[in-house]
């Protein structure tokens, strides 16, 4: 495994390696490495011959007073992480590296963006989709791995792809989980303990919906106003939304029907947390 951090030196080694029959699997990431992480580093292992990943904690996509300064930075402990999982390169530019002073280059999938957290985060799905852009040029990848946990923006990178052309395949992964049901996130890092079983509220308030569903109910005012007085329960929560969109536009729906997915943002404390599911 290499570590590489520029963008010249990650093109040269590249196209030494023979891409005859050779997929290169590439996935983003901007590292603290957790088994979500893992999950999607393993079937990009399994399904191609060169595996990339990227750790860059892109400056872009993080809003004036949002993580971007704490964000967590360990890649000590991720590089040791992707080693194991047998990952052929790591791309590790810096932020000049990316964004050279001058740059003024930015893609936008404009509605999808304009749903969910982006009404919240505004600008963050531009950063997003402007960095998966750069990224897709510079790897040049077969096959680019992303998590459920991160809907929306699967939903934007599928939608930027297809809109741009790219010739890239998109796999998205399923939610991991840890064994309590929170979804991993780099972000459960800030949680403290108390806050830590807080956060169950959101994985709790999903399956909640899901057996209503599963119990026939189909009214989507009755099924978000229940997740929604289960999460004011805990104290010191804000809950930014609950929403039961279609998967593909994110479009809200009006009854519960084919896949529908159910998205909220909740802020536990100061750490603002997301999680999803598909109801099929
Ligand atoms: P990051 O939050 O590091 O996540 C990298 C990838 O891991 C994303 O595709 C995300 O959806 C996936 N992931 C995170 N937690 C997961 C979990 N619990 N289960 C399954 N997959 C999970 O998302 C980003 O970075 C950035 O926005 C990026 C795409 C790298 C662009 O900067």
């Amino acid at each position: 495994m290499v570590i590489i951090r520029t963008i010249k030196r990650l093109r040269q080694v590249l196209s030494g390696y023979n891409r005859k029959g050779r997929t290169i699997g590439f996935v983003p990431t901007m590292g603290a490495l957790h088994y979500g992480h893992l999950s999607l580093i393993k079937a990009c292992r399994r399904e191609n011959k060169i595996v990339v990943v990227s750790i860059f904690v892109n400056p872009t996509q993080f809003g004036p007073g949002e993580d971007l300064k704490k964000y967590p930075r360990t890649l000590k402990q991720d590089a040791a992480l992707c080693k194991k999982e047998g990952v052929d390169i790591i791309f590790y530019p810096d932020a000049k590296e990316m964004f050279p002073s001058g740059y003024e280059t930015f893609v936008t999938v404009e509605g999808l963006s304009r749903e969910l957290c982006g009404l919240f985060r505004p600008g963050h799905f531009r950063g997003v989709a402007t960095v998966v852009a750069k990224l897709f040029n510079i790897v040049q990848p077969d096959i680019a791995y992303f998590g459920q946990k991160d809907a929306q923006q699967a939903a934007i990178v599928r939608r930027m792809v297809r809109d741009l052309n790219m010739p890239v395949k998109i796999k998205v992964m399923p939610t991991v989980r840890e064994i309590d049901g929170l979804a991993m996130s780099s972000r459960n890092a800030y949680l403290n303990p108390l806050e830590r079983k807080d956060a169950l509220v959101l994985s709790r308030s999903l399956a909640l919906a899901k057996r209503l569903v599963h119990d026939g109910v189909k009214d989507i005012a009755e099924i978000t106003g229940k997740i929604r007085e289960m999460i004011l329960r805990v104290p010191k929560v804000k809950i930014d939304y609950i929403a039961v969109v279609d998967q593909e536009h994110l479009m809200p729906l009006k009854k519960i029907s084919g896949k529908s997915l159910i998205a909220l943002a909740v802020w536990i404390g100061k750490t603002r947390l997301i999680d999803n599911i598909i109801i099929k």
